[in-house]
């Protein structure tokens, strides 16, 4: 079983994919919907947030945790690995949604030696659409630069987004949010259009079509929900022993209210959600 923890049901986009791509493999969801959005708490809360959710994850038999959360994973994720997780969970691991996207934008494997393997790509450029906290942290710039200097990253807030589509907003009130962050972004770029933009936050996949549409004509949109399942499954290929295939289901827990989340969840999960509280 593997465990996939986000702040609320944003993640359910991921675990969406994750559940395609991995179709025999059971997966516990828990979504921290009680401290709900990360996206503008401090970096501590996060912190502690997410090892909460992650041991309570582990307490449930996952040797393996997926951060579907950009904000958990941009601002917890390297201080978990490097100064809790060996010493509280030996053996276990956590991975999240940050190093997919990095890896899709520069070619270069995570792991590589980058100093050694390095050769210098085509100058590009690519924005970002995520949360303030994510956009503060500084985790997708400083990646990218390391492994490839060459490419130019522009970010750019979406703080109106979470709640517009938590709240079901419409399609015009939608459109008009994702234009407005699409043309600021432009404006950062001098009006120059990037190659491709990310977006760096679960619940924007929702709203894909619209930045798309709001973007410049060629503009790549990357799915972060696709390319964390493809580096999943390779994590799996290269680790035998945390791809443990079963019967291809999916529990739901909520550290929230389950029964007003499932109406929403199912949105976001694409087919019925029902949550149990923890
Ligand atoms: N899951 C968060 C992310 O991907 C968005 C929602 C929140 O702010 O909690 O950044």
């Amino acid at each position: 079983m593997i465990g996939v923890f986000d702040s609320g049901h944003g993640g359910l986009t991921v675990l969406r994919a994750l559940h395609q791509h991995l179709p025999t493999h059971d997966f516990l969801y828990l979504g921290d919907h009680a401290d709900a959005p990360y996206g503008d708490r401090r970096p501590e809360e996060i912190y502690e947030l997410t090892l909460a959710g992650v041991s309570r994850l582990f307490d449930r038999g996952p040797r393996l945790v997926i951060l579907a959360c950009n904000t958990a994973s941009a601002v917890a994720l390297r201080r978990l690995q490097q100064t809790w997780l060996e010493q509280a969970w030996p053996g276990r691991r956590v991975l999240g949604v940050l190093v997919p996207m990095v890896e899709a934008v520069t070619g270069v494997p995570w792991m590589a030696d980058v100093a050694a393997s390095r050769q210098a790509g085509e100058a590009r450029t690519i924005g970002i659409f995520a949360t303030s906290r994510t956009v503060d942290s500084g985790a997708y710039p400083r990646e990218i630069a390391a492994r490839a200097p060459e490419v130019k990253v522009v970010q750019q807030a979406c703080p109106d987004l979470v709640p517009l589509i938590e709240q079901g907003a419409g399609h015009d009130r939608l459109q008009d949010a994702v234009r407005r962050y699409a043309d600021a972004l432009m404006i950062r770029l001098d009006g120059v259009a990037p190659q491709a933009v990310m977006l760096g936050c679960t619940h924007y996949p929702l709203a894909a079509d619209l930045f798309t549409t709001a973007l410049p004509a060629g503009v790549e949109v990357l799915s972060q929900p696709d390319l964390t399942a493809k580096s999943l499954t390779a994590y799996l290929q290269r680790h035998p022993q945390f791809d443990r295939p079963g019967r291809g289901q999916v529990e739901f827990m909520t550290t929230g209210d389950a029964a007003r989340i499932t109406d929403l969840a199912t949105r976001f999960f694409g087919k019925p959600a029902h949550f149990e509280k923890v």
